[in-house]
């Protein structure tokens, strides 16, 4: 089965990630949540190779470092300017950074004992691919650990975007049973999936927005609309938006999270 996700090519997605380099880590507390959630589960002991896929500012292999502080650390991301970054911030030695696209990875096999991977396949146009190219830089017995988005995540936008007019404004992601399929196109010895809904709270529409753009996560869907919103269609979006305000908390934002642990046999 081929799982076609209706995402943009790499090369505005390492654009639109590139721009947001030097102030990500700022707006990045989501991201930061995940990447601990995920580095929670990893039950690896022994590693010799890593490999950070997606590594954006470098965030995941720092925190996982002091874990196998002996083992070789390769971050790749699509994003030369997030790979910049991520080098000016890392300390320790036996570190490499390489730029290339998780869908056709510059890896000989069986490179790695452990891949970690957090909030990257959703960007990817062939989640199979990835996983493919995972099965094949592991080595016999490795792990790789990913979290990515499903498609409920933002839904609260998308549907206050509905209220407004017909096009695309947020990204869309793929559905659980199709990121399980695209898994499954790889050999894997086992596969494990969770799945969680998680509600972030956000004070206004403008804040949801600033953090988004804070982060790179720029909508690259195709059917946009050309040219700039005006002011009328904003004010319905803020409108349609904060209606959902709940007292104490702030307006509700879904992110449906898949954790998804996979052993190459
Ligand atoms: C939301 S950020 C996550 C970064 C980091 N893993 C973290 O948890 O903070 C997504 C990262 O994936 C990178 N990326 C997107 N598509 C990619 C691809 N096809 N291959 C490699 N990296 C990609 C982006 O450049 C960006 O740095």
């Amino acid at each position: 089965m081929t799982v076609f996700n209706p995402l943009p090519v790499s090369s505005r997605v390492a654009r639109s990630f590139g721009r947001a380099a030097q102030h990500y880590d700022r707006h990045a507390r989501f991201q930061r949540d995940v990447a601990d959630q995920l580095a929670a589960r990893i039950s690896v002991t022994e590693v010799e190779d890593m490999l950070d896929l997606g590594s954006g500012t470098g965030y995941c292999a720092q925190r996982l470092q002091p874990r196998y502080p002996d083992a070789n650390v390769t971050s790749l991301d699509i994003s030369t300017a997030m790979l910049a970054h991520a080098r000016q911030q890392a300390t320790g030695a036996g570190q490499h950074w390489v730029c290339g696209d998780a869908q056709t990875l510059p890896f000989r096999d069986s490179s790695f004992d452990l891949v970690v991977s957090s909030l990257t396949l959703q960007w990817c146009a062939s989640p199979e691919r990835c996983f493919t190219e995972l099965h094949r830089i592991l080595k016999p017995g490795g792990q790789a650990w990913v979290s990515t988005l499903a498609e409920h995540t933002l839904e609260e936008l998308r549907a206050s975007w509905a209220a407004v007019d017909d096009y695309v404004h947020v990204n869309s992601f793929l559905t659980l049973p199709a990121i399980e399929a695209a898994a499954q196109c790889a050999p894997f010895a086992t596969i494990t999936v969770e799945n969680r809904r998680d509600r972030y709270f956000y004070e206004s529409l403008s804040a949801l927005a600033k953090e988004l753009k804070g982060i790179g996560a720029n909508n690259l869907n195709d059917g946009q609309a050309s040219g700039l919103t005006g002011k009328r269609k904003l004010q319905q979006l803020k409108s349609a938006f904060e209606m959902n305000h709940i007292a104490g908390k702030g307006i509700p934002v879904t992110y449906d999270l898949v954790f998804i642990a996979l052993e190459k046999p």
